[in-house]
């Protein structure tokens, strides 16, 4: 393969109608032909879904509850992105992702549609978490306005029209959580939601395990929720993302773990607000099976 090159800054590129993270065409031509394996775990989400949190739970399920070897590394340079690099790597995470050792982990936000197409083939196991939408409306607010990787998000009011009409990075979040709740029904994928993690982690964590083919003692999942529980993953520096350097994130505008609370949009959203979303909402998702609590 090629010889691993310092990633240029990203920019948003539109692919199949999706704008994305991208920093060129080549580069996307490279993602597109990704070589998964069958043994990969393929963990996707829309942005702001909970992506840090499942796999921090998918990393301790994978060490059979070893914190310290979940302590390797920082999240980031744990289990690759198939698309996404941060500017500070030393190479692309796909090459990353070449180089790495089966069983691997791998991290995407991409729409199903754009998935590499080795994924289906190689009939991965893929774990979706979705979240609510508000919530997650709220939380890529914050994230823009503290990251330099994406664009001034201005007001909340402005952000969430270009929410709604998937003018952000990685597209609509309406056409993501439906793509993927259609493609479940013909391929390995478990669909869970983020509320629901946060109501009954136990619960959650036994439908992965499931999934996974895999069993772990009561006293190792009671272990897995304590480490990766808000306050405890907050104070972690491999897991709160506090290392990415200060010219990517701007910890003093918000932290990457900001408030992992289902429902924080009321504190946000105008009652105005509310009522446009809810009609735009029930436009876009009135058609499907898919219901969201909150
Ligand atoms: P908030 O901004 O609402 O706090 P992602 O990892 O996909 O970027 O998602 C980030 C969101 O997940 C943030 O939401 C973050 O606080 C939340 N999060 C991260 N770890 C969490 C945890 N252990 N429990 C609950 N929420 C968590």
């Amino acid at each position: 393969h090629t010889p691993a090159k310092k990633p240029p800054p990203m920019s948003i590129l539109e692919v199949g109608g999706v704008p994305l993270p991208i920093s060129s065409n080549e580069i996307w031509d490279k993602i597109s032909k990704f070589e998964a394996r069958p043994d990969d775990l393929i963990l996707a989400t829309y942005p702001k879904s909970g992506t840090t949190w499942m796999q921090e739970i998918l990393d301790m399920i994978q060490n059979e509850g070893d914190v310290e070897k979940c302590k390797r590394a920082i999240s980031l340079d744990r289990h690759p992105f198939i698309e996404l690099t941060f500017p500070f790597k030393k190479k692309y995470d796909f090459e990353m992702a070449l180089e790495m050792p089966s069983p691997r982990l791998l991290k995407t936000h991409l729409p199903s549609h754009l998935i590499p197409p080795s994924v289906w083939r190689q009939n991965c196991k893929i774990i979706y978490v979705a979240r609510n939408a508000k919530d997650c409306l709220v939380s890529y607010y914050h994230y823009h306005r503290m990251t330099t990787l994406l664009p001034d998000p201005k007001s909340l009011e402005e952000f969430c029209q270009k929410f709604m009409s998937g003018e952000v990075a990685y597209g609509s979040w309406y056409d993501h959580v439906k793509g993927w709740w259609a493609a479940k029904d013909k391929h390995q994928i478990l669909y869970l939601f983020y509320e629901d993690v946060k109501k009954n982690p136990k619960h959650e964590i036994h439908k992965v395990l499931e999934f996974l083919e895999k069993t772990l003692s009561e006293d190792v999942i009671n272990k897995i929720i304590h480490h990766t529980s808000f306050d405890v993953m907050k104070k972690n520096p491999m897991a709160n993302q506090s290392t990415v350097p200060s010219s990517i994130y701007d910890f003093t505008v918000s932290p990457f773990m900001r408030k992992g609370m289902p429902g924080d949009w009321k504190n946000h959203f105008t009652v105005a607000m509310n009522e446009s979303f809810d009609k735009h909402f029930e436009k876009k998702m009135g058609e499907t099976t898919l219901t969201f609590c909150v």
